[in-house]
């Protein structure tokens, strides 16, 4: 498959034949963003809904597996309503064109999360892009929408529980394996590389599982201004890193 080599490979040394096959990112810093500007921060997220489309079809163009975002988390319903609203309604905008170009982009779309507590009509629209989406090879973004990685776990020792009792499994064949595949992101490698714009130095319950072998990057710069360059950035780190997953 031939992938699109951006200009932006001759600033930063990037191996694209070695990439991270899953890269998850906490996108932090909309809030910020926007009080820099003296805008409301609302206006912030709207700005970093932007930018998730520009690099998630950065990360299709230049031939990433995976993408799993931060969009939601349990948490996030303590902030204002409006604030909730607006966030939702940047999603609806975003899944609304997403439906619109799927044929065109064919990039393979999985939520992360309990979607009950989302209007209907957004449950709707989440499923219909999943299942549109669902036959599509190549890249698969995942979004996080009202994920918390403690309640991701809760659920799965729930389920697997109910599934003793049901006598469909047996707590001493228990391996990791079989326990993933009780989590959202059940048939997804775990992330290789996680990124966390914004300064903030936390994991915030994202992908607690998943990413017990995956390499940091940190960096101060705010979500709404994480360009491609920045990513490759991040890339060309996660390259020049050792992973031993716990051997020598
Ligand atoms: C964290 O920044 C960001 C969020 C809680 C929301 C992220 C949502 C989007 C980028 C928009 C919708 C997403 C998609 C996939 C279309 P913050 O508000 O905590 O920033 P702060 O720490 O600077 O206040």
């Amino acid at each position: 498959m031939a992938f699109f080599r951006p200009k932006e490979d001759r600033q930063v040394q990037v191996d694209f034949d070695h990439l991270p096959r899953h890269i998850a990112i906490i996108m932090d810093g909309n809030g910020r963003w926007a009080k820099k500007r003296g805008l409301p921060r609302t206006a912030g997220h709207a700005a970093g809904a932007e930018n998730f489309r520009t690099i998630a079809t950065y990360c299709k163009d230049i031939g990433l597996d995976y993408l799993t975002v931060y969009a939601f988390s349990t948490e996030n319903w303590k902030r204002p309503a409006e604030e909730v609203g607006a966030i939702m309604g940047l999603l609806k905008k975003y899944l609304l064109e997403a439906i619109g170009r799927m044929e065109r982009d064919r990039v393979k779309m999985e939520f992360f999360g309990d979607l009950s507590p989302l209007t209907p009509e957004l449950r709707e629209l989440c499923e219909r892009t999943r299942e549109i989406s669902k036959h599509y090879e190549g890249c698969q973004v995942n979004i996080c929408l009202n994920y918390g990685g403690r309640d991701e776990l809760l659920r799965a020792a729930r389920a697997y529980a109910q599934d003793c009792l049901d006598g469909k499994a047996d707590p001493g064949d228990l391996g990791e394996e079989q326990f993933s595949n009780y989590l959202f992101s059940r048939g997804v490698p775990d992330p290789d590389l996680v990124i966390r714009p914004s300064g903030e130095l936390r994991l915030s319950n994202f992908l607690l599982w998943q990413s017990a072998y995956a390499e940091f990057y940190f960096t101060d710069v705010l979500w709404p201004d994480f360009t491609k360059e920045e990513l490759l950035k991040a890339i060309a780190a996660f390259q020049g890193r050792s992973r031993r997953f716990g051997g020598v």
